[in-house]
Order: C-alpha cells, then structure tokens, then sequence
C-alpha cells in the first residue's frame, strides 16, 4: 500500500494512474476505520482499478463545543485495516496540508443543509462540502465511495457534485450494523456498557417506524409518534424523528422510498441513523465486530 502525505504528491499519482487507463475509487474517512468504512472499500474495489482511502479529521466540521480534540485517531490501526483490505493508496495529510491558511472561500450547502444535523449543529455541512471538494481536488477520483448512515451528508455531496459540475460518481453503500442493530460509528467508543445498550433505541425507534408502515400506516405524524414511543428510552435524549424525501423535505405521506432520519443523545454522544421504508433495517448489512 502506497503512503502520501502531501496534496501534490497525490495528486501526481492520481494523473499518473488514471493516465494509464485506472479507474479511481475514493472513500474518504476521518479515521478510526471500522467495518462500515471496510464496507465502502470493498465496494470501490469491486467498481474501480484502483483504491484511495483518506484519514483526516476535518477541524472545519466540529463546532467549538464539539469532539475535534478528543476524536479517536490511531493511524498505526487504520493503515494495518487499509492494507489488509486492499486499499491502494492511503492518503493522510497533515493540517497544514489541507489548510495553510484560514480558507475564507467555502463551499454554502444552501437550504438542505439548514434542517436536522444541520439545524442542530451549525456551519458543519459547509465544513463537511468544502474539505470534501478540496479532497476531491487533490485525489481527482472517477467515482466517491459514502454510507448512507449519515443519509444528509451524502445528499450534500450528490447535489454538490451536480450543483458545482465536480463530473465524478457518488456511489452510496448501504448501512453496517452490529448483529444487534447498532449503526456502527467511530463515536460508538465513546459510550460504555450501559450507554451501549441504550443507543439500541435507535435502531429499534426505526424497526417500529417501519413496521407500523408495513402494517399500513402512511401518516408521518402518527408513524413519528410510534417512533417517539420507542427512541424515548432511559439514557437517551431524544434530537429528531422525521419522514423525509432525498431531498430531506418532509414527506406528506410515506412510501417505500421515505427515509426516516433520527438522532439522540446517549451521555454526551450525538448518534445519528436512518432506515430506506422500503428496503428496512434489515435490508442493511449487519456483521459481527
Ligand atoms: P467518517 O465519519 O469517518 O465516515 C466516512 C464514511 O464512512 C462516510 O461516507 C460515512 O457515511 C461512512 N460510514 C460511517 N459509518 C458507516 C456505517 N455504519 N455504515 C456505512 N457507512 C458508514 O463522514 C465523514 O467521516 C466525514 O464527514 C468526511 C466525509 C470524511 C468529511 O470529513
């Protein structure tokens, strides 16, 4: 596995690769690799020639009462995980790599971005799109591998890339899940045993939701009410339940394609997760950790 560091030497590889007639995958990451970044990896392997797999945690992103400094990073892990997946070329560039100075032009997400994570959690899709474009710039991929775990992120991107002409492919990989039903996140460290269980809420707030829609419910309001029920557990701090489309609009009645969005507080870690109406949480992947 090729290591780089510099946004220059990356991109040299990248032409040089793609010159050749490579096709490039690209699954950009903050690090503290787990299955569900694995996951993007083995999908890029199987749509593209050649693999790029970027750590870097993007301080654009974290608001200032947020987890920047006490993120988990451990580089030696993520690139003995990387190797061993098959990633070609692990890509981790330094701070002052990616921001030699302060960038004053950022990339404005528009009004997707002003509701649910982005309501709660100000500036952080602008962070989110304007470190994603500049990695885009830097490793000039043919197709960008995301999770729909974070569904609002990756409806961003999409619409970035069609919005700005960036001309790649976002490929969107389904879920991974603990056998038990927990979306796993690099957060998911952060909470010991007792939160742990809690954070189930979540997963099982969504299998309700679904399940009274397959019953026949299709009004949003009473399916989020059911949801409520469930996600209002002892140890959590319900965020949102909402029905939304792809374009994170409210939905005035749910079909298979509605994707009900949810986030909680467990302690003091913000967990967020989604399920496809039509496809169902058990139309993810769940694997043993
Ligand atoms: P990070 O949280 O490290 O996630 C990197 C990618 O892995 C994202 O596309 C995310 O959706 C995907 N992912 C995380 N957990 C997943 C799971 N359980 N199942 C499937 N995919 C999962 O998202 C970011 O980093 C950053 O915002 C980034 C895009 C790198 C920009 O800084």
């Amino acid at each position: 596995m090729l290591d780089l560091a510099t946004p220059k030497d990356m991109r040299a590889w990248s032409r040089a690769e793609r010159a050749r007639g490579q096709r490039l995958g690209f699954v950009p990451t903050m690090g503290a690799l787990h299955e569900g970044h694995l996951r993007l990896v083995d999908r890029a392997k199987e749509r593209t020639d050649r693999v790029v797999l970027s750590v870097f945690v993007n301080p654009l992103q974290f608001g200032p009462k947020e987890d920047f400094t006490k993120y988990p990073r451990d580089l030696a892990r993520d690139r003995t995980l990387a190797a061993e997946r098959g990633v070609d070329c692990l890509f981790v560039p330094a701070l002052e790599a990616v921001y030699p100075q302060e960038p004053l032009v950022r990339i404005a997400p528009g009004p997707m971005a002003d509701t649910l994570e982005g309501a709660a959690r100000p500036g952080h899709f602008a962070g989110v799109l304007t470190v994603v474009s500049k990695l885009f710039h830097m490793v000039e991929p043919d197709v960008a591998l995301f999770g729909r775990k974070d569904f609002q992120q990756v409806m961003l991107v999409r619409r970035m890339v069609t919005d700005l002409d960036f001309g790649l492919e976002i490929d969107i990989a389904p879920t991974v899940r603990e056998l038990d039903g927990l979306a796993l996140s690099s957060r998911n460290g952060y909470l010991d045993a007792d939160q742990r269980r809690a954070a189930l809420a979540l997963s099982r707030a969504l299998r309700a939701v679904e399940q009274a829609w397959r019953s026949g419910e299709a009004d949003p309001k009473a399916l989020q009410r059911r949801g409520m029920e469930v996600l209002n557990a002892p140890g959590v701090r319900p965020g949102y339940l909402e029905l939304v489309d792809e374009q994170l609009r409210p939905v005035a009645r749910a079909d298979a394609r509605t994707v009900v969005v949810i986030a909680a507080h467990v302690g003091a870690t913000r967990l967020i997760d989604n399920v496809v109406l039509g496809e169902g949480v058990a139309g993810d992947i769940a694997v043993r950790t």
